[in-house]
């Protein structure tokens, strides 16, 4: 199950909800710059780096080789979620090849989206990229490598020369105690050495077994390294192609993949968003959607759904089934558009500088002016309301299996008979 567009669709309600039919619930890539909100009746819960389905008790977590870990966020959640009492230290594994997030990656980042000769992504700020680079220049450091203590220093020495002449070419003036950050990291290796495993093995024991695996992917597929909006993108594949490499099971072993997409579009950082609203309209939207992001904050940019980039993200990623998230927000509209074309483009453009050029053709549909919030039968929704999802999924060419209508778990419809709730 994976963000069909630019990220926070809802992704950590829905697996949630649905983690219930499943032994475990495994994450594939990004770090903690996702930030999955789920409310679990008055309690709420923001989870980053560990996968949503660790608030089912009994349901396994993994963290896949495809994640990159700043151990100092890890234990930070595991003790909150500890705090809140959930068994973290029993249902959580660690993948052994997932690489590692250092302090110093922080202020690589700042560096590069500082510098004047470049196009600031407007990152979260967690050294998630530079890990990356580092993970695909080969002089990344794993999991795995913090349990030899001669190699890891050696590894660590090398890393940390490398940044150490980054900052001094580039002039940068935070002081890093590199020798204190080492001995930290080694204590945190300590910490979480019960739950460090192969977890390829793992998972593919499991499926062979017959246990039943949900991936869940963080992100969105815009924002995949290759399929995004590139350079306005995350490090890591988002797309469900992401899961096989960033978990170690085959295609084979896949038999479903899910996309979770908002009723209308919303994106965090800067780069292209061609239904983006500005003004009264999108305000209207981020107020009654509550579009602020969970992890730094920052106002979401709100807009009309996008057929045509729901239409790519679901070829790129072959969904089987949609679900439709946030109908709630939408109800006090008189109004609702959906950009059903670009004008100017006949399939997705590869590059931002032509996706910032398209020309959306939009078609208005009524609204339905009456409340869906809480809403768990299709037959209970407004016929307008009705209306709206045909019209998506007769143009998005996928059919809709799931419509949340509400933060909580039990706000959501889920539509018997479908693709969707076949694999669930
Ligand atoms: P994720 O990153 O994809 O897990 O999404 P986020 O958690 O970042 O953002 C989705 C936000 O919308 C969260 O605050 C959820 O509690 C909330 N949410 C999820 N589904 C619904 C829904 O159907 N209606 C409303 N009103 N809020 C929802
Ligand atoms: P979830 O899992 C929305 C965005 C950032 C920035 C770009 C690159 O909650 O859907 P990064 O720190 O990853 O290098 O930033 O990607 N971004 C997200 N936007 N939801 C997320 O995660 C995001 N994770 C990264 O805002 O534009
Ligand atoms: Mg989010």
């Amino acid at each position: 199950m994976l963000g069909a567009q630019w990220g926070d669709e809802g992704k950590g309600k829905v697996v949630d909800l649905f983690s219930e039919k499943f032994s475990i619930v495994a994450r594939y890539q990004g770090g903690h710059n996702a930030g999955h909100t789920v409310f679990i009746g008055d309690r709420k819960f923001v989870l980053k780096l560990i996968p949503s389905g660790i608030l089912r008790p009994g349901v396994q977590a993994v963290i896949g080789n495809g994640v990159v870990i700043d151990p100092a966020a890890l234990l930070d959640e595991m003790d909150s979620l500890h705090g809140a009492g959930i068994d973290v230290a029993k249902q959580l594994v660690i993948s052994n090849r997932a690489h590692v997030i250092f302090p110093f990656h922080r202020i690589v980042e700042k560096m590069s989206e500082a510098r004047a000769d470049r196009v600031p992504i407007g990152t979260t700020s967690r050294g998630i990229g530079p890990c990356y680079e580092d993970k695909t220049g080969r002089r990344g450091i794993r999991i795995a490598d913090l349990y030899n203590r001669e190699a890891f220093c050696a590894m660590y020495s090398a890393l940390a020369e490398d940044k150490q002449l980054l900052a001094q070419t580039f002039n940068i003036q935070d002081t890093i105690d590199y020798e204190q950050i080492r001995d930290q990291y080694l204590k945190f290796a300590d910490c979480i050495r019960p739950m460090v495993c192969d977890t390829a093995q793992l998972l593919n024991d499991a499926i062979r077994q017959g246990k039943r695996v949900l991936f869940e992917g963080a992100q969105g597929s815009m924002l995949d390294v290759d399929h995004g909006t590139y350079p306005f993108v995350t490090s890591s594949s988002a797309t469900a192609g992401g899961a096989c490499t960033g978990a170690g099971v085959p295609p084979s072993a896949i038999n479903g993949v899910i996309g979770v997409s908002k009723a209308y579009t919303t994106r965090v950082g800067s780069g292209p968003f061609p239904t983006e609203l500005s003004g009264v309209e999108g305000e209207r939207i981020r107020k009654a959607g509550n579009e602020y992001g969970a992890v730094t904050g920052r106002p979401r940019r709100c807009g009309w759904f996008d057929v045509p980039l729901l239409r790519y993200t679901a070829m790129v990623n072959g969904f089987d089934g949609l679900v439709i998230t946030k109908l709630d927000v939408l109800d006090e509209f008189d109004e609702i558009q959906v950009c059903t074309a670009y004008r100017n483009a006949s399939s997705m453009p590869a590059t931002y500088r032509e996706l910032e050029a398209v020309e959306p053709v939009y078609e208005t549909l009524p609204g339905w002016k009456s409340e869906t919030r809480g809403l768990t039968r299709a037959d209970a929704l407004p016929l307008r309301a009705r209306d709206y999802l045909k019209f998506l999924s007769d143009h998005t060419g996928v059919e809709i299996g799931c419509i949340s209508t509400g933060p909580e778990r039990d706000e959501t419809i889920l539509i018997q008979g479908s693709k969707l709730t076949a694999l669930l």
